[in-house]
């Protein structure tokens, strides 16, 4: 019986030597363990020995099964080792090689300001909001206190798709559709695309403004001025000089415009502002109390400011484009000089 043992044990372990891989090392345990396997064969066949041989043989048995186990953890573990390791040695990465060039795109000038300008805002409590460029003549004109036939029409040549329906010329519009559906007291801004027809190298038949509205009580100009100087400040450096000049709305009263020192000479004069050393940036004033009734504001009780931004003037200004084509061309050469 010991040598029947001997050439189990001699069988199972070639079998576990000759193993190459995890799958042939299972075929080997389930040749010593599995149900016909050699040692469980051996178990089996105990009733055939004679009693008094059966504790020596069971005890024989179990050291051929736990050295068998054992041999097989081994070779398992040295299997699995050298897995690791083939795995390790295929999947290396030579950080030497040249690598492949992804082109990452750059961000456009437009969406730079607006972000600029945005985050600049919402810092003052200032909600982002959008509106139609698809607009109709009431919003566009008329609730902004700009009736039928006015003259004032005449500063902004508006693209018409019907009698009624136009290109919103002003980001104004969004005024009044916010005054309609907010109580005051707010401060919004709505950043966005606006048409004229109008073409040269510093205006586009589509360009972008950014509006601004504050409605609340007690609002002065000297709000506006004071808000107003903050956002330049931030926006070209603490060092720019705020100029305003009396000037007219339809939709404010008193109106002004907004100039600042040119951020490229710093007002000694250059191309930049054609030797004037200040640029004009933007429209503002107090809100016009016939522009708070028309959207259904009581305007004994509130009062406004509101500002209207030519973005692609500021875009032009900060990144030093001089023809505002530019910036719609999507020349790949232009824009690769914006990252
Ligand atoms: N909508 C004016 C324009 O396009 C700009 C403007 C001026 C907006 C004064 C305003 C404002 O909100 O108060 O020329």
């Amino acid at each position: 019986m010991n040598e029947e043992l001997k050439r189990i044990k001699d069988e199972l372990t070639n079998c576990i030597n000759q193993a190459l891989n995890l799958k042939e090392l299972g075929e080997a345990r389930v040749k010593a363990f599995g149900k016909t396997g050699l040692i469980s064969a051996l178990s089996k066949n105990m009733r055939d020995v004679p009693v008094e041989d059966r504790p020596k043989l069971g005890s024989a048995i179990n050291v051929l099964r736990s050295e068998i186990e054992e041999l097989l953890k081994e070779k398992e573990n040295k299997l699995e080792n050298e897995e690791l390791e083939r795995k390790l040695q295929e999947e290396k990465i030579d950080i030497t090689e040249p690598s492949i060039k992804v082109e990452l795109g750059a961000y456009h000038p437009i969406a730079d300001v607006i972000d600029r300008l945005a985050d600049i805002c919402v810092n003052m409590g200032f909600t982002v909001v959008e509106g139609p460029e698809i607009e109709s003549d009431y919003y566009n004109f008329e609730a902004m206190n700009i009736p039928k036939n006015h003259p004032s029409r005449d500063m902004q040549d508006t693209f018409f798709i019907s009698e009624d329906i136009l290109l919103r010329s002003q980001t104004s519009a969004v005024q009044a559709r916010e005054m309609e559906t907010r109580k005051p007291p707010f401060k919004i801004i709505c950043p966005g695309k606006t048409y004229r027809n109008d073409s040269d190298a510093t205006h586009s038949p589509i360009f972008h403004q950014l509006e601004g509205l504050v409605v609340d009580e007690n609002i002065s100009m000297a709000d506006l001025k004071a808000m107003l100087t903050i956002l330049m400040k931030r926006l070209y450096g603490e060092d720019t000089k705020i100029r305003f000049r009396p000037s007219f709305f339809p939709f404010t009263e008193p109106s002004i415009e907004v100039d600042v020192s040119c951020p490229n000479c710093h007002g000694q004069g250059c191309n930049l502002c054609k030797g004037s050393g200040m640029l004009e940036l933007l429209g503002a004033g107090v809100v016009n109390p016939k522009v708070l009734e028309i959207s259904g504001i009581d305007s004994k009780k509130y009062r406004g400011f509101a500002f209207g931004f030519g973005l692609d003037r500021t875009a032009m200004i900060l990144n030093s484009i001089s023809n505002i084509k530019n910036l719609y061309r999507n020349d790949i050469r232009f824009l690769e000089q914006m990252k």
